[in-house]
């Protein structure tokens, strides 16, 4: 039932869903008051369901082993085997869909398989001799003394963060998370397992290219974007990757598992939510794109990244109520900032 071929005719139908639903822009103001009210409405996203929508992704380590080098693959089998029999059990149909939000797995084991599938430059970033005197005065910065670095961008209230912090368990492992959302940091800094000498979360809004960061330039072993990208502006996406990527070291990755093109939440959108292509607005206010594969490719490819993976995950989901099949389609990527010039 998971990976399953996809017709042409299944592409067809989906295209003409797409093409229905999208029909219709919202108005220019409309637009606009969307983009600079986003983080009041993830504020409220987290104080209705504060971290109890998505699901701890226990399956992060099979797909993502560089979250946990160290681990040993059996180490967590008994928690994947148990989370696995929970996920399936709710699964019944597409209930755990609420408010265009759709929980973001339904099985924690992942059988992958591949299925072959005009940026905006960014005026406004820092010259790169004013970066350099920023980068000189970092110093002593939390996370400083470690050896591994991660960086969870978008973290929500934690579904991942947790996770990495229970199962990583180097001593010099240190890991940053952040937000737009103060509500969703609150939360995270609010949970008992958070560990200020082994974590630091804060504030940050993506689309503010002025706001810093707490680590210098070339830090990071690991950037990890779950679900996020897909909830910015597509214009400033690009952006905001070349940022990402310069926070990495050489050989340091970005991962990255977001919504793909005619996954089911794409095809329920109504007439009315669609902003611009592929990008809607839940009736929550929050905001989703659905991407293709080669338009992350460019993305990544762009920031002078690497492709060591972009694989389409797509899987059948079966209403039985409704008697409609539909598919979730998620895209995983890996993209390495290439070692450094041997001299
Ligand atoms: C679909 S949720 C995914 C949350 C989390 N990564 C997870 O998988 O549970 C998208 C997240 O992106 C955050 N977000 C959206 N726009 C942002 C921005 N401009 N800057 C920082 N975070 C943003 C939201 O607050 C929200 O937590």
């Amino acid at each position: 039932r998971d990976n399953v071929e996809w017709s042409e005719e299944q592409e067809a139908s989906a295209k003409s869903k797409v093409q229905e639903n999208s029909s219709q822009l919202l108005p220019p103001d409309k637009q606009e008051e969307y983009e600079v009210n986003a983080k009041r409405y993830w504020d409220d996203f987290y104080k209705i369901h504060e971290n109890g929508f998505f699901k701890d992704r226990h399956w992060l380590f099979t797909e993502f082993p560089e979250l946990a080098p160290n681990r040993n693959p059996s180490q967590n089998e008994d928690s994947v085997r148990e989370h696995s029999y929970k996920e399936e059990s709710n699964n019944a149909g597409l209930g755990s869909c609420e408010n265009g939000h759709c929980s973001l797995e339904t099985r924690a084991e992942n059988q992958l398989n591949l299925i072959k599938s005009t940026p905006t430059f960014c005026t406004e970033e820092l010259a790169p001799q004013k970066r350099s005197e920023v980068n000189q005065s970092y110093g002593d910065y939390p996370g400083s003394s470690a050896s591994y670095r991660i960086l969870e961008v978008g973290c929500g209230a934690g579904n991942t963060v947790f996770p990495i912090l229970q199962t990583n368990n180097d001593p010099g492992l240190f890991v940053y998370c952040c937000d737009f959302s103060t509500t969703a940091v609150d939360l995270v800094q609010n949970n008992a397992e958070y560990d200020s000498s082994r974590c630091f979360a804060f504030v940050h809004d993506l689309c503010n290219d002025q706001s810093p960061f707490p680590m210098p330039d070339e830090s990071l072993d690991v950037v990890i974007l779950i679900f996020v990208l897909s909830a910015i502006l597509p214009e400033k996406m690009q952006c905001i990757v070349n940022r990402l990527s310069r926070l990495l070291k050489p050989g340091g990755m970005i991962l990255l598992r977001d919504y793909g093109r005619y996954d089911l939440a794409q095809l329920r959108f109504k007439k009315g939510q669609c902003l611009s292509d592929n990008f809607y607005v839940r009736g929550d206010g929050t905001r989703v794109y659905f991407f293709t594969q080669d338009e992350l490719d460019d993305l990544f490819t762009r920031a002078g990244l690497e492709k060591i993976q972009n694989l389409v995950d797509r899987r059948l989901q079966v209403n039985r109520g409704k008697q409609m099949t539909m598919y979730r389609v998620w895209i995983q990527c890996k993209y390495q900032k290439p070692a450094a010039p041997q001299p």
